[in-house]
């Protein structure tokens, strides 16, 4: 199997590989997800096949949106996107603790900048074969005058593309980036992005989304929910990596510098997530993402109140066939508990 020979890489090595493969479109890994009714659900006016989307990251610089999708993701969200481009931290700068399934890193923001994959998205929906729901996830250079302007900049930009925006505040590989979610800056930061929202008219009906972090305090929960509920945020998405170490890891790799995914971030993301349902009334649409790998994980999110879910580091240990999977196991658990529709089923746990 192709996925046993990547890992024998080093983890950007085997990154890059697939990235070649799969623009190439050559479709190694098996076959296109099942459609399930019970799955479908129209978010924000927007109609999902199914919750389960590739989570930021993996496609950067938009281009291989097209295989992705093929695979049997509900949605691809591309990116983080900066303004200009940059080459982000210096290597090694991913690492694989497999005997935790989980990765470390600290890449900051490596991309090709808004300009040249402007030209990826728009190529990918000149040649667009299948429907497909795509998320654009937008950040900040490490070096910029006004980290606000930057974000602003992205959403002119690339204003024409994709079926909704994600304000990613939270990743942790970017000098001062977190600091957008404290009281006070995240709201102006949100003004300014729906005073954009207003001014342009593609943006008119698109959701914008805020990806937060999983190591907020209970008081910086409460001021984004309240911030969120009082400035009708459309969406949040729950949760980027953690700076947080378990004392349950065992790999090697443990005490690397930068965000760690997978496995030990499920229960930590997830109780954000649940609380986050909690402080917000379920009135505000949640992505759950962290440490999924299976469909009940994948259910747990919803029942912890996400009406979609997303997933990166799954696809590592497991390669593609892990989305079918999940899609499968996910619809027998809404029938077997009675639901007709996923959407019965979100916020049941909380
Ligand atoms: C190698 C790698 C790069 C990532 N890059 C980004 C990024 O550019 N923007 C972002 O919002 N999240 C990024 N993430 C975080 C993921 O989108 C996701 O929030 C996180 O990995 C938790 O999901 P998972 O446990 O399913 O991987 C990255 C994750 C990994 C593993």
């Amino acid at each position: 199997m192709l996925i046993n020979l990547l890992k024998l890489l080093p983890p950007e090595s085997a990154h890059q590989l697939t990235i070649k493969l799969l623009k190439l479109n050559l479709t190694i890994y098996g076959k296109k997800a099942e459609e399930f009714n019970s799955l479908k659900q129209t978010i924000l006016g927007i109609d999902f096949a199914n919750p389960i989307g590739l989570a930021a990251g993996f496609d950067k610089n938009a281009e291989v949106i097209k295989s992705m999708l093929s695979y049997g993701f509900g949605f691809v969200e591309v990116g983080t996107i900066t303004p200009r481009p940059q080459k982000g931290n210096p290597k090694p700068r991913v690492f694989r603790l497999k005997e935790d399934e989980a990765v470390i890193n600290h890449l900051g923001f490596n991309n090709y900048g808004s300009e040249k994959i402007l030209k990826n998205l728009k190529s990918f929906y000149s040649s667009q074969y299948l429907s497909g729901i795509v998320g654009i996830n937008i950040g900040k250079n490490k070096s910029t005058e006004n980290d606000i302007d930057d974000y602003l900049f992205c959403i002119d930009k690339l204003s024409d593309f994709g079926n909704y925006i994600t304000i990613n505040i939270s990743s942790p590989n970017t000098p001062g980036l977190r600091d957008l979610q404290l009281r006070g800056r995240i709201e102006t930061l949100v003004k300014k992005i729906q005073h954009k929202q207003n001014e342009i008219e593609q943006l008119n009906n698109k959701p914008i989304f805020i990806k937060i972090s999983p190591d907020l305090e209970d008081e910086q929960l409460r001021d984004i929910a309240l911030m969120s509920l009082a400035n009708n945020v459309n969406g949040l998405i729950i949760s980027n990596s953690t700076l947080k170490r378990s004392n349950t890891l065992t790999s090697l790799y443990k005490n690397e510098v930068g965000g760690l995914s997978g496995k030990p971030l499920f229960i930590d993301s997830t109780i954000i997530l649940k609380k986050m349902y909690s402080l917000t009334n379920g009135q505000i649409p949640l992505i759950g993402v962290g440490g999924i790998t299976n469909g009940n994980e994948c259910y747990e999110k919803i029942k912890a109140g996400a009406s979609l879910v997303q997933l990166y580091t799954a696809l590592v240990y497991q390669g593609p066939k892990v989305v079918s999977k999940i899609i499968t196991e996910l619809n027998s658990l809404v029938l077997t508990d009675g639901y007709k529709n996923i959407s019965e089923a979100v916020g049941k746990s909380s």
